[in-house]
């Protein structure tokens, strides 16, 4: 699939990864609507961004855990920008936790925005792509999701968005529609932060993980690493089904 022309909604498009997703789309031509829950000052930022390249974008508010947000979000991308073409399931945070302190509502909140967030759009979206007979759902896993790390609710919920594309995938195949996830690494954005980081502290993060070897690169990678694996998605139209993994070498150990 060519991304020119095409409508991609990208869930927490308007920060980290999720921002460099929806930039590298609109250089490459694309129209984006920009997902944000807790930040529309930045989701606005990417927006304009998106604007001043000459391609169409919106920012729109919601939960990827509330149903009739995820509804509203897909129907207002359809009226503004024509249609929907590509989803890419981007929204997430990461919190540590392992089964001595992990509350209830913790792992609640866990499972909703990254599983079932991804259900719920794929859900509302997948409708539009079968009548077209084509169409591109992403979904942005992790490393954790692929290998064991101690964050037992984060990791459960990264692995079931592995096991949410291969079988979407098979369901899907049938209509054109090809599913696949990337699994990031370790890459410099606010994951994991209350607020948003300045370059510097970013990258002081990343350096103190790649200090202790956990990266066989040496070094964390920056979120256009992950979005130009998305491009690669969007351009294939016989990979479906699969994970890939952009750690670094990190998911090999
Ligand atoms: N950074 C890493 O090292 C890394 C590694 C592996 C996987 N990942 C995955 O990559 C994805 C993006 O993470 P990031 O590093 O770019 O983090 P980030 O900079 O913290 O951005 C997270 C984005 O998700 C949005 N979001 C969070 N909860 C949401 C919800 N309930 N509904 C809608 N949007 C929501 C945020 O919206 P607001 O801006 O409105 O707050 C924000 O745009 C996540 O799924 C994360 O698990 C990241």
């Amino acid at each position: 699939m060519e991304v020119n022309d095409k409508v991609t909604l990208v869930t927490g498009g308007g920060r980290g990864i999720g921002r460099a997703i929806a930039l590298a789309i609109a250089h490459n031509g694309g129209h984006v609507a920009v997902n944000y829950v807790k930040h529309p000052e930045t989701a606005r930022q990417t927006v304009q961004e998106i604007q001043s390249l000459g391609r169409k974008a919106i920012a729109i508010e919601a939960d990827v855990a509330d149903a009739k947000e995820v509804e509203e979000m897909v129907n207002t991308t359809v009226v503004q920008l024509g249609g929907v073409d590509i989803l890419v399931n981007n929204a997430g945070y990461y919190e540590s936790g392992n089964i001595f302190n992990i509350a209830e509502d913790h792992w609640d909140r866990m499972m909703d925005v990254h599983l079932k967030g991804a259900f719920l759009c794929s859900k509302v979206v997948v409708p539009h792509l079968v009548e077209k007979k084509s169409g591109k759902i992403i979904t942005i896993t992790s490393v954790g999701g692929v290998m064991a790390l101690t964050d037992l609710h984060y990791c459960v919920a990264k692995g079931a968005q592995v096991t949410f594309t291969k079988s979407l995938a098979r369901s899907l195949a049938p209509y054109g529609i090809t599913v696949n996830a990337i699994a990031p690494g370790l890459v410099l954005t606010d994951l994991g932060s209350d607020r948003i980081l300045t370059e510097e502290e970013k990258s002081q993060r990343g350096k103190r993980l790649a200090e202790r070897g956990t990266i066989p690169l040496g070094r964390a990678s920056i979120p256009e690493d992950i979005a130009e694996a998305v491009l690669f998605l969007i351009s294939h139209d016989y990979v479906t089904g699969e994970t890939i993994n952009v750690t670094g070498g990190w998911a090999t150990l």
